[in-house]
């Protein structure tokens, strides 16, 4: 039997399959660069920006939600990667990055603690990392509560970070990591491990190549072996950073396609679950999170660009929009 192959079989599941309601919570000035999110045990929504120093939080659950500042990282320009390591304490990468040439300073790369007390309050802040030979740090995950990862996308590689000594090793390296070409290359963007009974397993995207792929890890977090590629994004898409579901499928942003790409565990069927590459409904999304209360277990919550980079291709030409928080509705898919 001659088997489809993948972009075919994307192509006849974006067809055949009705794509998920989406709501947009909340749409800021336009400009404004929304690039990943964490999400609160109360349900609040934390957001990080690359077009100003805030790290913002916002109340999905209200009528009309409005985004308020958390902290201003004062001595950075953007806030970037977000990681939760035990409940309410997360951890923001902040740098001088620039979104015009895609690079950071030298030298200005921090790991901050952001640690909430209650339900409501106002979190404690303080520096838990510098990491001094970083390129541009770029998705940040949990490995366990003492040690954070960091992919670094010029370097195309991935950084522990120990939260408690701030030390930071290079703790894997794969080609398949790597930027086709000199910063302002981008290569390994997001990054997220899926437990599994036989070891865990990293996954991450690379920007340059447009990939999906993953690598077995050891106890330790290090390498077990080499990357091998999960998926290619979708035709006139890319894939930036994205989490997976209860049963381990992976639902993806797809920057310039505007879109959600969901792909299964096993077996492997990418498909495009929410959006549409000509639509601002997904404005260039750049991360994607579920929500974690009762409610809203089965929201996937995403965050935009705007278009900033790749503005959407709409009837009435190209159009930019503010970054967006965004709520897809998963529903129909369980
Ligand atoms: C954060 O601090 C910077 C530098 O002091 C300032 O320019 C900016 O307006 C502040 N942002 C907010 C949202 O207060
Ligand atoms: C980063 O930017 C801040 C705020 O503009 C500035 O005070 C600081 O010196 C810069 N640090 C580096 C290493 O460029
Ligand atoms: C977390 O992982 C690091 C890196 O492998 C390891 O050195 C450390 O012992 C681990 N800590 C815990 C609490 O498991
Ligand atoms: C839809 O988007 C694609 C890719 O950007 C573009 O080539 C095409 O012209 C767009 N179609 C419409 C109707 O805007």
């Amino acid at each position: 039997m001659r088997l489809p192959t993948l972009s075919t079989l994307s192509l006849l599941t974006t067809l055949t399959t009705a794509l998920l309601p989406t709501n947009p919570i909340y749409e800021a000035a336009p400009g404004t660069w929304f690039e990943n999110l964490a999400i609160r045990p109360n349900g609040n929504i934390l957001l990080t920006t690359l077009t100003s120093s805030g790290l913002y939080q916002v109340n999905p659950q209200l009528a009309k939600p409005t985004v308020s500042l958390v902290h201003n990282f004062t001595s950075s320009l953007w806030t970037i990667g977000i990681t939760e390591t035990t409940p309410d304490t997360f951890y923001v990468i902040a740098a001088n990055g620039s979104l015009k040439t895609l690079t950071v300073a030298p030298g200005s790369h921090h790991l901050f603690r952001v640690k909430f007390h209650s339900y409501d309050s106002v979190p404690k802040i303080s520096l838990a990392a510098t990491i001094p030979d970083a390129g541009l740090l770029n998705g940040a995950t949990t490995l366990n509560a003492t040690t954070v990862l960091a992919a670094d996308s010029h370097k195309g590689i991935v950084y522990a970070i120990n939260v408690l000594t701030g030390a930071s090793t290079i703790l894997i390296s794969d080609p398949l990591m790597f930027p086709t070409a000199a910063p302002p290359g981008i290569g390994i963007n997001g990054i997220k491990i899926r437990r599994g009974f036989s070891g865990d397993t990293l996954y991450f995207t690379n920007g340059a190549t447009k990939i999906f792929a993953k690598i077995p890890l050891n106890v330790d977090g290090s390498a077990a072996g080499p990357a091998t590629i999960v998926t290619h994004a979708p035709t006139g898409a890319g894939y930036d950073d994205f989490t997976f579901d209860q049963r381990g499928d992976a639902f993806l942003a797809t920057g310039g396609g505007n879109s959600i790409a969901e792909v299964t565990k096993d077996p492997v069927v990418q498909s495009i679950v929410a959006g549409n590459i000509n639509s601002t409904d997904i404005a260039e999304p750049t991360s994607a999170q579920f929500g974690r209360t009762l409610w809203d277990q089965e929201t996937l919550y995403v965050t935009t660009s705007g278009g900033l980079a790749i503005p959407v291709q709409t009837v009435d030409g190209p159009v930019r929009v503010g970054g967006q928080v965004v709520a897809v509705d998963t529903r129909g898919l369980y």
